[in-house]
């Protein structure tokens, strides 16, 4: 596609053919100016709207859509017909996977993770704009798949939401959330592998995988590395 001028986009990006970047949006925007970072692999049927900065790494699926006015850190992934609206703060290292709704006016941190057809509502009394403001989602929280966030509530850092829930209160950290209305039934770090295949999945909230990278990057750093070599994560 043709890059208008008013989109400031770095190097080594790929965009598809029908995908389109800086998208004039209907409601008046302060500027058209629109920041893509470094390395943004934008696939077909994407359109990204005009006056939204996005970080370095962006990677979305097909037919996503992020509105004006959101503000984007670096090594954002979202997938096959998500949308992000307008007026969002979203931060670093964060994956949106497929057929979720992130309502105007929502804050998400950094490490957080939603599951396919996550909603976030913003309107607690529609349609009323007044009060529109989305939830927060604090640093390493993970949405289950299919929940819904009702608005203006707080998500606490490296908790988790069940599958299906309807989140109508705020989170507490570090724990777990589900049902309809939601209710707090755990600790994340009481959660167990039904498999068995770890002993813990979260370790003070911290997932395995993010736990693995740790201990990568620490024996990296360590003259002993090998010494420890493979790590056991139990
Ligand atoms: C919420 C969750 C973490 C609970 O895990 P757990 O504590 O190991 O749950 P258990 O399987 O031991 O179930 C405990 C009880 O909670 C209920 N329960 C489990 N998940 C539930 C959910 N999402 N909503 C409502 N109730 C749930 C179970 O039915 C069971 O009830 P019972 O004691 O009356 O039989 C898990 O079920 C879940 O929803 N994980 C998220 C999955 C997901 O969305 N992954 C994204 C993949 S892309």
């Amino acid at each position: 596609m043709k890059i208008p001028e008013w989109v400031k986009i770095g190097k080594n990006y790929d965009i598809d053919e029908g995908a389109i970047v800086g998208y004039k949006p209907s409601r008046n925007v302060p500027s058209l100016e629109t920041i893509i970072g470094e390395n943004a692999r934008i696939r077909s049927g994407a359109v990204i709207y005009a006056g939204s900065r996005v970080g370095d790494n962006l990677e979305t699926g097909h037919g996503v859509v992020i509105r004006e006015e959101s503000v984007i850190g670096d090594n954002f992934s979202i997938w096959n017909n998500s949308t992000v609206d307008y007026g969002c703060k979203i931060g670093n290292n964060v994956k949106i996977h497929c057929n979720c709704y992130i309502a105007q006016f929502t804050t998400i941190e950094d490490d957080t993770f939603f599951a396919p057809g996550v909603v976030v509502a913003n309107d607690p009394h529609p349609v009323c704009t007044k009060c529109m403001k989305g939830p927060t989602i604090k640093k390493g929280a993970r949405i289950g798949i299919n929940a819904t966030l009702l608005p203006h509530i707080v998500i606490g850092e490296y908790s988790l939401v069940g599958a299906g829930s309807v989140v109508t209160k705020g989170v507490p950290p570090k724990t777990v959330a589900c049902g309809n209305p939601a209710k707090v039934v755990k600790s994340i770090d009481e959660l167990k592998c039904p498999l068995g295949l770890v002993d813990n999945p979260y370790k003070n909230g911290r997932d395995f995988l993010s736990r693995e990278l740790d201990l990568k990057n620490q024996q990296y750093f360590s003259p002993n590395w090998m010494d420890s070599f493979p790590p056991k994560f139990t």
